[in-house]
């Protein structure tokens, strides 16, 4: 296996100088990582406890099988590596056709794709993981070529989203990025049928058995696209004041609450994120408003996505001391934290948990690497997106070293 090199390159010094078994080596570590000790200590959420607080965040990995956009015994695997999270948070999961913004990204809205999303999560447990589904709907950020025949993507106002891209497969075969195109905004009677999209998903992800459901109204999709006063410029009760803006988000956490209960939903939010032409006037007031709609319905966990990866202003400690005020239940944050800094933020009570985007792409042992203070091996950023095992089950663990 190719990996094995970089792996020896890791440990071997280490081991050498010591003259200690592997075995011996590791439970000393142990013991001399007392700082990893929050990071790793158990977390309950609803009703659920995780053996750690270490979350796998949301990576769009696009290596759905096609056709149908169906998840694989190939997933299936990459995510069963990746079972010692505290929490697997899957890859964005479009809630319909309509909500799809990139070729190769699962959804769950066929048979197809509940039965490959169920072979996913009974691999998991089997594993003792625990895995949410991240329920996704795009919105404007979408192209004809993806749409139900060929028409414009939607979205709250006919605003398209300036330097923003989309996946698409071209009629010819060719495959790749493109400007998103104009919306079309959605008309009022259309809004139950958005929430009835993420109905429909929740009634597949719960029958799917995945222990939680993550709302994703973030990073400038659909949700966060109501919720932005510049995307949003709507005069009915979907538009306007901050409240009408949030109406949608609560009306789809409301279904998803009334099928898989409040207990086993999470939200995620990324106020101040600038990508994905958002600038949002009033991104503190709309999260914390959220957070306390959250509260009062019970649900399990709020997960903020930082605006590390794409653009936006560092969110401040008076801010995430706010929205840890706001919010009752188990508050994640996520944006390019080491271990030593999540440690921190959980030790001085901000956070009770930290996700772990990219050190997850290429570690699937990250919770182990931790514990160890290992190196970590880094993500190769040329196959983040698209292809099959190459740099998505094939990267290197520690217990793939020889004895
Ligand atoms: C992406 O596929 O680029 C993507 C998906 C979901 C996100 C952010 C980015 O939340």
């Amino acid at each position: 296996m190719p990996g094995h090199a970089a792996n020896r390159r890791i440990l071997q010094p280490c081991h050498q100088r010591t003259g200690l078994s592997k075995r011996r080596l590791f439970s000393t570590l142990n013991f001399l990582e007392p700082s990893m000790e929050k990071l790793l200590s158990p977390l309950k959420i609803g009703q659920r406890t995780l053996p750690n607080r270490v979350i796998m965040a949301p990576l769009t990995r696009s290596r759905a099988s096609q056709p149908g956009d169906v998840p694989s015994a190939l997933n299936a695997l990459y995510y069963t590596q990746r079972a010692t999270a505290g929490l697997i948070v899957t890859e964005a999961t479009q809630v319909s056709r309509q909500g799809q913004g990139y070729a190769l990204t699962p959804g769950i809205y066929t048979d197809a794709q509940e039965a490959g999303w169920k072979q996913v999560v009974q691999a998991v447990h089997a594993a003792d993981g625990h895995i949410a589904l991240q329920l996704w709907h795009v919105g404007r950020i979408s192209h004809s070529l993806l749409q139900e025949n060929g028409g414009a993507p939607v979205a709250p106002s006919a605003l398209i989203a300036n330097n923003s891209q989309c996946f698409v497969v071209h009629p010819d075969g060719t495959a790749g990025n493109v400007p998103t195109e104009m919306p079309r905004a959605l008309a009022l009677e259309e809004m139950p049928g958005i929430v009835a999209q993420y109905r429909q998903a929740a009634v597949r992800g719960k029958r799917a058995g995945f222990d939680f459901l993550e709302l994703h109204a973030a990073n400038g999709y659909l949700l966060q696209q109501f919720l932005s006063t510049n995307s949003n410029q709507r005069t009915d009760a979907y538009g306007g004041s901050l409240e009408n803006r949030a109406r949608l988000t609560l009306e789809a956490l409301d279904a998803l609450i009334d099928e898989m209960g409040a207990q086993q939903i999470g939200v995620r939010l990324s106020p101040h994120f600038t990508g994905m032409d958002m600038a949002d006037t009033e991104a503190e007031a709309s999260a914390l408003y959220l957070a306390k709609a959250f509260s009062q319905r019970g649900i399990a966990y709020l997960h903020i996505a930082e605006p590390d990866w794409i653009g936006g202003p560092e969110l401040t400690d008076v801010f995430r001391a706010q929205i840890r005020e706001a919010f009752n239940g188990a508050l994640i944050f996520c944006g390019g934290y080491t271990a030593d800094e999540a440690q921190a933020l959980i030790g001085r009570g901000t956070a009770d948990a930290v996700a772990f985007g990219r050190p997850y792409i290429a570690n699937a042992d990250l919770v182990e690497k931790f514990r160890q203070g290992a190196e970590l091996n880094r993500p190769d950023s040329t196959t983040f997106y698209g292809g099959a095992e190459k740099g998505y089950t094939d990267y290197p663990t520690l217990d793939m070293q020889p004895a």
